[in-house]
């Protein structure tokens, strides 16, 4: 099969490497190869470690679309619009698409599903969420006749980090500054660290799992803006550990009642749960299904290798088996996602602690008050996730407080 690569940077090189260097294997075990015909780039005249691939390298997109005997793209650019544009057009003229671009994939996913039923081709992502952990193949194959009522997540790798060497009782700025430079987090670590990618890729797991359209922003979230090294030493102390977490619950067996939903990504304390072993940039994903029952999915969240083998083994996939579609329908489900209650961990930073209105609001909220006097932190009695994302906003340090997740 004739392939091309849109994007050559971590993972588009990743991808490259694979298939060259297990080219004879895969040609001994299954008689046939795969061929990279082009490499769409942004930037031609960048200087590439990888000098072989110099000659297939362009910029022009049609030309690529127009060669007819391309049959899957590989779309790995760090785009977002024009990769929509990319994926589009490539469904459209009948190839496949391999692609990692949750940011992509997230705001479409409605209409890519439709367009790649309606050519009867695949299109498959795999990398987009938990980058080198086979979640979504799994979650493919079992949605066929398992009902997910659960689904917990750690799907953010650059966070998960942060969290871990807080936790170790190091500053949160120090750390911050040490994973910019060690490429842990983007110079620009906002969707990271404000939960915006892992809030995309609970949305793409949900819209596979119920099968309705889900918006990242409908999903109540915030990242770990708001979390330090002090909510850390606190928490740790009462026996808990700081992660965020992306949930799904649905329907009775999750608590709710039946046909309703609720969503949301928040950093958790977590007391005496699997996910507290998640450490650094390892990602884990569990879910619970009506036949299959729990099961838990741990691996490396990104980086080159495993991001790169999952889009390998998409490619493979397509060219062994049938397609695999998930349809948006129309919505059947009562989405609670906002009002649903929970307790949580509440600390007044030192620069709101002047304000004694906003003191005694949340003294007048709280459960149990762990300090009231120089610091006021409390944990609270159970309180809506709208409300939560509201004290989130107004700069208080928020934390939800959660001992069943295992
Ligand atoms: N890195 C990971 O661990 C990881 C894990 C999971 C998913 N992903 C996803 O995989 C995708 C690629 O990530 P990456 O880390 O490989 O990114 P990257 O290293 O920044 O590389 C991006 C590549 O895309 C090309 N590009 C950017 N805009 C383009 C456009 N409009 N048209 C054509 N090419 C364009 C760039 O071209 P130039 O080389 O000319 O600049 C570059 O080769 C992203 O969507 C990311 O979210 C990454």
């Amino acid at each position: 099969m004739k392939i091309a690569i849109l994007g050559f940077g971590t993972v588009g090189e990743g991808v490259y490497k694979i298939l060259t260097e297990s080219k004879d294997l895969y040609q001994s075990r299954f008689g046939q190869s795969i061929e990279i015909e082009k490499i769409l780039v942004h930037n031609v005249a960048k200087k590439r470690d990888i000098k072989e691939a110099n000659q297939i390298i362009t910029d022009n997109f049609e030309e690529i679309l127009q060669d007819p005997n391309i049959e899957l793209i590989v779309e790995v650019t760090s785009s977002k619009n024009q990769a929509i544009e990319y994926i589009r057009k490539s469904l459209m003229a009948g190839k496949h698409v391999v692609s990692a671009n949750k940011a992509a994939i997230a705001v479409d996913f409605k209409e890519l599903q439709k367009i790649a039923i309606q050519q009867n081709v695949h299109f498959k992502f795999e990398a987009s969420v938990a980058g080198g952990i086979p979640v979504l193949s799994s979650l493919g194959r079992l949605i066929a006749f398992n009902d997910i009522s659960l689904l917990h997540g750690i799907i953010n790798s650059s966070t998960n980090y942060v969290l871990t060497e807080i936790c170790k009782g190091r500053d949160e700025t120090e750390v911050i500054a040490e994973a910019r430079e060690l490429g842990i987090l983007e110079a620009n670590p906002t969707d990271d660290i404000a939960g915006f990618d892992a809030r995309r890729k609970l949305a793409i797991l949900a819209m596979m799992i119920l099968q309705i359209e889900i918006s990242e922003q409908s999903i109540p979230s915030f990242g770990i803006t708001q979390v330090d090294s002090r909510d850390s030493e606190i928490l740790n102390k009462l026996g808990y550990e700081i992660k965020l977490i992306a949930e799904l619950l649905n329907g009775e067996k999750s608590g709710l009642k039946e046909k309703q939903i609720a969503l949301s990504v928040f950093p958790t304390a977590l007391n005496n749960s699997k996910f507290n072993r998640v450490n650094g940039m390892m990602n884990e994903v569990t879910f619970n299904g009506s036949y299959c029952g729990e099961l838990r999915f741990y691996g490396a969240g990104g980086s080159m290798y495993p991001t790169a083998n999952a889009i390998v083994s998409d490619i493979y996939e397509t060219i062994t088996n049938k397609p695999l579609y998930f349809p948006v329908k129309e919505n059947q489900y009562e989405n609670i996602s906002d009002q649903i209650e929970s307790s949580f961990y509440i600390r007044i930073p030192d620069s709101l602690m002047v304000n004694e209105d906003l003191n005694n609001e949340i003294i007048e909220m709280a459960e149990k008050i762990l300090l009231a006097k120089k610091e006021v932190i409390i944990f609270s009695k159970p309180i809506s996730n709208q409300k939560a994302v509201e004290l989130f906003e107004r700069g208080l340090h928020v934390i939800r407080l959660n001992n069943k997740i295992k």
